[in-house]
């Protein structure tokens, strides 16, 4: 191994001209590729009436049609690839909560720039030559373990493939392994730190130095109470399968301001949710994606249902998206009120008395929806106790005058939340379907 593979990427420092310039170049590209090789986007295309020639500048862009779930599940398993079968490496899969997964694949080349940019994004994240990384992102179809996987092995790094579940195990193998970087989801990480409290040992006393989290929403005070509770850097990776996988963007340590976004592979726009219309940098939106280099599944104008605004760049030229307050999927609506869980977190954060496992638990009275706050207390806390009870009063007040909504808030004891060995199921619907 050299050094070279540490230094940055003569890309990540292009000037903005020289970034757009390349970017232009590729969105051509890919629109080409996808409209010649897959018939669903032609299809779309064709009756939206716009063709790739139509694209002389990036803002063009926003003649083209969007793309969404609904357009892969449709098309399942491989009507949108725009490459053979054959031509295909590799095949992942999300469940996601009714009917089929949805089905995205990649040919040899696609594996290796998403290793490109996973090892970028594991570079920025603080990675030093000869780390060794436990990767607790579970392996299979989910593209968590073997994105971070590949990524980590390009750039160099000794990877511990241990995916996810196992939590003692895992313990057993970090002390002994002594790795410095842990690649896992926030709440997992939580969950393997109290096992690890549970079992007589302190968390900062373990040879981890960096965490990469991701894949689920995580607030800037839950980052805050990661780093204290395990003396480690925390810093976030998202990503989502449709476009590539973990490594779409990445925190830079130096900064930890919201993930830079690849721009030189994954093009981003923010728009309007009701209207489509795409909305200036700065002002929050739906996080749209288009692809400017895949092969095997182009993504033209992908909409995410994430939530976030554009940023200009810090620690690079490339821009960052602001840590995602949450996808609109989980957004609930109490009596008019739109409701994050990331808000619920970022509040029940503050109060000692309580941990960081937590659920919103939607329920209906007649025409009402009702929001419960299920938290578990801090290890050692009773939940019948005098300090809870005040902590739950305090909580829901909190709820009440920054988020606006009124909710009850439930206190259970230790393990009274259910834990996710992946990403944590923040809201429980129980309303009548
Ligand atoms: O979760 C890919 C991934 C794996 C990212 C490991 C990071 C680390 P999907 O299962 O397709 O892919 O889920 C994608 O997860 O649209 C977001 O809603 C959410 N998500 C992913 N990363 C973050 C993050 C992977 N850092 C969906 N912050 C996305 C907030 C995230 N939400």
């Amino acid at each position: 191994m050299t050094d070279k593979t540490f230094a940055l990427e003569p890309i990540e420092k292009a000037s903005v001209d020289e970034l757009r310039a390349l970017q232009l170049q590729r969105l051509k590209w890919s629109l080409a590729h996808a409209y010649a090789n897959s018939p669903v986007y032609k299809a779309k295309f064709d009756a939206a009436g716009v063709h790739p020639d139509d694209l002389k500048q990036l803002s063009d862009l926003a003649k083209f049609p969007f793309t969404t779930k609904k357009d892969l599940r449709d098309s399942y398993p491989f009507g949108m690839f725009a490459v053979p079968r054959d031509q295909l490496a590799r095949i992942h899969a999300s469940s996601g909560t009714t009917g089929k997964p949805t089905v995205v694949g990649y040919t040899l080349k696609d594996i290796d720039t998403w290793a490109g940019v996973v090892a970028r994004s594991i570079r920025a994240s603080g990675a030093r030559p000869g780390d060794l990384v436990h990767i607790s992102y579970g392996y299979g179809l989910f593209t968590g373990g073997l994105g971070a996987h590949y990524g980590a092995e390009k750039l160099g790094l000794t990877v511990v493939p241990f995916g996810g579940g196992q939590t003692e195990r895992q313990i057993q193998l970090i002390q002994d392994f002594r790795p410095d970087i842990i690649m896992v989801t926030p709440s997992y990480m939580l969950a393997i730190a109290d096992e690890v409290e549970r079992m007589g040992l302190d968390p900062k006393a373990l040879s981890l130095r960096l965490g990469i989290f991701g894949a689920e929403p995580w607030t800037n005070e839950m980052r805050t109470a990661i780093e204290a509770r395990m003396n480690i850097d925390a810093v976030d990776i998202y990503g989502l399968s449709e476009v590539m996988g973990p490594g779409v963007a990445n925190e830079c340590v130096e900064t930890k301001d919201g993930p830079t976004i690849w721009e030189d592979h994954f093009y981003p726009e923010i728009i309007d949710p009701d209207t489509g219309e795409p909305v200036p940098d700065g002002q929050e939106g739906e996080l749209v994606f288009t692809s400017l280099t895949k092969e095997a599944l182009p993504i033209i104008r992908y909409r995410t249902r994430d939530l976030t605004r554009l940023l200009p760049g810090t620690a690079r030229t490339m821009r960052r998206m602001q840590k995602i307050t949450g996808r609109s999927d989980d957004m609930m609506i109490i009596r008019g009120v739109n409701v994050f869980p990331t808000q619920i977190e970022e509040l029940l954060l503050k109060r000692p008395e309580l941990s960081p496992h937590y659920q919103c638990v939607l329920t209906r009275e007649g025409p009402m929806d009702n929001l419960k706050v299920a938290v578990e207390c801090a290890p050692g806390v009773d939940p019948e106790g005098i300090q809870a009870r005040a902590a739950a009063k305090l909580l829901q007040h909190e709820i009440k005058v920054y988020v606006g909504s009124s909710v009850e808030v439930e206190l259970k004891g230790e393990g009274g939340i259910e834990r996710s060995v992946g990403k944590a199921r923040r809201v429980v619907d129980l309303r009548p379907k």
